[in-house]
């Protein structure tokens, strides 16, 4: 019987648990630190654990992130050099994110922020209406959550622009990449969503110099990683008008610290990273299959590169 380490934190333990062994009756999982024989460990399931969880398991097969993302893993020096690293791709996490993505950008398309100022005024006042066609959104990683939400975008007719770092042709989409497509795509870019994972490349992505090249009165959507953005550039732009409004799901911080100014600046959104939560019913089915997979001799997927950081 295969043995799991269970290390994920912040999350609904007994949820995860239950879904883990519907998902599969025959794999044992162990809630850290009760872990009993370290050497009986095949397979661990972390999230925003603390450092050196991973250390002492000499069996140890593969390690699976709850997430995503996988900064958090990566930054560990517990995690050994040779062993595969797999993160959480899912159709699931994927609508949510689609579905967040549409929620806030529509949101800025259809003035909600103004009208919600209005609303406060007791101020009737019809704005004139942006074609969807006339407005540019862009978005930052076309991977796995940026392709799904760029593809939803333009169903409803957005003009829709994407980077990546390796170059793309994807029907409907604007694709640019690398450097210099950055910069051209933040040229043009009505309402920029950041979907990208968090590397030693795109930590600090946003900030003042990047986001001074939106068109003035740019929005910005950040679902990705707090590192990618330098918090301390962001309230300037918004202030000086060359930014609009920002919603950040995610922080350099989190939870965010009581004090922090976002918290009542009236042109920011704040949401307690939720922009697309892991689902343990979806997730768990997807992880024993991939460590079937693996007990049967064929290989994980979605391993992560571990040169490239995703
Ligand atoms: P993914 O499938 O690995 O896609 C990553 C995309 O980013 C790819 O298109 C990749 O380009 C691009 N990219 C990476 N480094 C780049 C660079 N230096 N320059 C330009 N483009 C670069 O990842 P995903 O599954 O879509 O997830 C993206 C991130 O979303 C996660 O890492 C996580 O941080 C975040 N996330 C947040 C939440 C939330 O609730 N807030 C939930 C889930 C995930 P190539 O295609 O050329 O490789
Ligand atoms: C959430 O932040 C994830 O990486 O899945």
């Amino acid at each position: 019987m295969p043995v799991m380490l269970f290390a994920c934190f912040h999350v609904d333990t007994q949820a995860w648990k239950a879904a883990l062994a519907a998902a599969d009756p025959g794999l044992e999982i162990r809630v850290w630190p009760d872990i009993g024989d370290p050497a009986e460990i095949d397979y661990a399931f972390v999230w925003k654990q603390p450092k050196g969880v991973l250390d002492g398991l000499p069996n140890l097969k593969a390690v699976f992130s709850l997430g995503a993302g996988v900064e958090h893993v990566l930054l560990d020096d517990s995690l050994p050099a040779h062993l595969p690293l797999v993160r959480m791709v899912d159709p699931t996490l994927v609508s949510s994110m689609v579905e967040f993505v549409v929620m806030r950008v529509l949101h800025y398309h259809r003035h909600m922020p103004t009208y919600e100022q209005q609303q406060r005024e007791g101020l009737w006042k019809p704005l004139s209406q942006t074609l969807a066609s006339d407005r540019r959104v862009a978005i930052l990683g076309l991977g796995e959550l940026g392709a799904a939400s760029a593809r939803a975008l333009t169903g409803f007719g957005f003009d829709v622009l994407g980077w990546s770092r390796t170059a793309k042709d994807i029907a409907g989409i604007r694709c640019f990449h690398g450097p210099d497509g950055l910069e051209a795509m933040l040229a043009q870019a009505d309402i920029l969503v950041c979907l990208l994972p968090l590397t030693d490349q795109t930590r600090g992505i946003l900030n003042r110099r990047t986001l001074s090249l939106l068109p003035a009165g740019a929005f910005l959507i950040n679902a990705a990683r707090g590192g990618h953005l330098v918090e301390d550039d962001l309230i300037p732009l918004l202030d000086g008008g060359r930014l609009a409004g920002a919603t950040l799901d995610v922080f350099a911080t989190e939870p965010l610290p009581t004090d922090h100014p976002f918290w009542t600046h009236s042109a920011i959104t704040i949401l307690p990273h939720t922009a697309a939560l892991t689902h343990p019913g979806t997730a768990s089915r997807i992880i024993t299959a991939n460590i079937a997979r693996h007990r049967t001799g064929k290989g994980l997927v979605n391993v992560v590169d571990r040169a490239k950081g995703y």
